[in-house]
């Protein structure tokens, strides 16, 4: 989390610095902050302010900063509140030198400790604030040296600082001395480099680029690079120069317009529907004889047909997508599946097994703990002399140009579109279909099912745009309706068993994320071993009901719920049985499999109404971020 840009060039860099954190504001919006060298005074403006972007630029509007070298940062709060001290960027106490970071210093404490000894005194409450301040003593002892240029001095001073830093960072330094250069470092925090002509502008993602230049040098882990208008140096740890060529950018940028929508996420919601028809147009493919259908994936799945297990590692909404997955891995294609947290994976990782799969799930390839968890699992199975146990990986992102689309290979692009809306909803929907996918390719190998059963399953995929068109429309309206009954509920209990046990945790998850209502999902047989003692007439229960295997044991526990006084909501279509719910959110009959598909959209679009009946900011909401990069 956290977003940073920095550019050195000939333009002005406030409007460049800006329009970069406005594509970062996705990652934190605490506060936001920028220094610039001004060199004809030989200091370095800084301004900095709490809470949106858009605090900062009124700020800004009233002032003309000119200068070419700049930093800027948008805040998601680890240490320290979200207030003005605690923006970045960071000054030692000359003012001379600034930092802007993302990622957590472990050992900031005991450098404090001994900065504070030696008579330096804090102004905030963060783990970074420590960096200029050692980078400013360093420079003072790097003075004697009389090294090249100052910006080199930067560069020796930055390296000897971050040798000392535990922890993860992407870190930009600005040094009022070296008014042409700027020194960029990354450990297990993403920085790439754009490469415009005459200008560098170095960032945390790429739309934050794509304004300036195609053209990229993605950093690697433990790099740092000193950058000045007329060039780039990189080093690797060692000290060594590295030097490798640019690459494109792999998506354009984007241009995400709201539409007539009011917020992101609404609009997100309404485009599950043309997502479903790309999919299926992009992934399934029909050979001439019509029952051979395959799904298409930009990598040779020959290495599938000795899975004998798989391992899926996510977080929050993909960990909700993976356990769908798991579902159709091991009942629809019969391979035997874990989900784990990437965060606990990492450090409990299960024994190895041979001839695994480990497929790591993140929309925006940048989370933390999937990709730390993801390395883990590489590298204990590369050491292995075992070659049954070697890493056989997949990863399912929706960002190819994603620190995980340059570390995995074999990538299913969710190909959703950029999502704005922190809460996600298209791309948890985008990897529900990678997972039918997968599910179907598996089924075809192993022979798990008939043709004629993988052949039903893609039917009712097909059929699926149309029958989610219907849905999402009939369902706004409903939701729209039945948000206004919420508004002085303060837990809501949602049910689902079997493959729509994910949906009823991802449900409540969307409600807490964007409405601060507290909310659980439960596996619906195991209300009656403890959380039923929640329930009474303010706890309303929302209960996935889908004819298929479990439907009965669901409506028994739904009666078990209104007993318990509680209002009881079903996500059910209008059939037997379904009349116990007070208020029905119809869902069309449909295979037993699809099911997941069908019942989110009402709860996301409930969530949504919800939130946006309270007043609350929905496309961002309070101590979220989109792309979480720390531990
Ligand atoms: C919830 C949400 C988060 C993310 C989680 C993992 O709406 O968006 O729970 O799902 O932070 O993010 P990715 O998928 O980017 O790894």
């Amino acid at each position: 989390m956290c977003g940073i840009v920095a550019v050195t060039g000939y333009r002005n860099a406030l409007p460049l610095l800006i329009n970069g954190l406005e594509k970062l504001e996705y990652r934190g919006y605490d506060s936001a902050g920028i220094a610039i060298v001004n060199p004809e005074e030989n200091n370095l403006i800084c301004n900095k302010s709490e809470g949106k972007l858009i605090k900062l630029k009124n700020n800004l509007s009233q002032q003309e900063i000119i200068g070419t070298v700049g930093i800027g940062h948008t805040r998601w709060a680890t240490h320290g509140k979200p207030e003005v001290k605690n923006a970045h960027p960071h000054l030692d106490s000359t003012g001379k030198v600034a930092v802007v970071q993302n990622g957590i210093i472990e050992n900031f404490l005991d450098l404090r400790n001994k900065l504070e000894q030696e008579g330096v005194s804090f102004q905030s409450d963060t783990d970074t604030e420590v960096i200029p301040h050692l980078i400013k003593k360093e420079l003072n002892n790097l003075k004697k040296l009389n090294l090249e240029d100052n910006g080199s001095t930067l560069l020796v001073a930055v390296r000897n600082v971050i040798a000392d830093l535990e922890g993860t960072y992407a870190l930009a330094v600005l040094w009022a001395d070296a008014p042409d250069s700027l020194v960029v470092a990354r450990r297990q925090a993403p920085l790439i480099i754009g490469l415009g002509e005459g200008e560098f502008i170095c960032a945390s993602d790429t739309p934050a680029i794509a304004n300036l230049t195609q053209t990229i040098l993605p950093m690697e882990d433990e790099e740092i690079g000193l950058l000045t208008p007329l060039g780039i140096e990189l080093y690797d740890s060692n000290n060594e120069r590295q030097y490798r060529n640019p690459t494109s950018l792999k998506c354009s940028e984007q241009v995400v317009d709201k539409m007539n929508f009011r917020h992101y996420m609404h609009k997100e919601i309404y485009e599950q529907p043309s997502l479903t028809k790309n999919w299926i147009e992009k992934y399934l493919t029909r050979n001439n004889d019509s029952n051979n259908i395959r799904v298409n994936y930009s990598f040779d799945t020959n290495f599938l047909e000795d899975i004998e297990r798989i391992q899926i590692l996510a977080c929050g909404t993909s960990r909700h997508a993976s356990m769908v997955g798991s579902y159709l891995l091991e009942q629809f294609s019969g391979v035997p599946t874990d989900v784990f947290y990437a965060s606990e994976f990492r450090y409990s990782p299960p024994p190895v097994l041979p001839n695994t799969l480990t497929i790591g799930v993140t929309q925006s390839g940048e989370t933390a703990d999937t990709l730390a968890a993801l390395s883990m699992e590489i590298k204990r199975r590369e050491s292995l002399e075992n070659k049954l146990c070697k890493p056989n990986l997949i990863a399912i992102t929706n960002r190819l140009d994603s620190s995980i689309g340059r570390q995995i290979p074999n990538i299913i692009d969710i190909s959703a579109g950029i999502e704005i809306g922190v809460a996600a909803t298209k791309t948890f929907f985008g990897q529900l279909l990678s997972f039918y996918g997968l599910a179907i390719t598996f089924a075809q190998i192993k022979q798990s099912k008939t043709d004629n059963e993988i052949n039903k399953l893609i039917s009712s995929l097909e059929n699926l745009p149309s029958l989610l068109e219907d849905l999402v429309i009939q369902h706004n309206e409903i939701s729209e309706k039945l948000a206004h009954e919420f508004s002085e509920i303060k837990d809501v209990i949602f049910l689902g068993r079997g493959i729509n046990y994910p949906i009823a945790l991802e449900g409540a998850l969307k409600l807490k994320e964007i409405s601060y209502i507290h909310a659980a999902g439960y596996p619906a047989g195991e209300m009656k071993h403890g959380p039923i003692a929640l329930l009474e007439k303010k706890v309303p229960v929302i209960s996935i009901a889908t004819p298929g295997k479990v439907f009965e044991k669901v409506i028994s526990n739904a009666q078990e719920a209104k007993a318990r006084d509680s209002y009881l909501i079903g996500i059910a279509p209008k059939c037997e049985g379904t009349e116990i719910f007070d208020y029905l959110m119809p869902l069309p009959t449909a295979d037993e499999w699809l099911s997941p598909l069908l019942a989110v959209i009402p709860l996301q679009l409930l969530s949504y109404h919800i939130a946006a009946h309270r007043g609350l900011d929905v496309d961002q909401p309070r101590n979220l971020a989109k792309s979480v990069t720390v531990e």
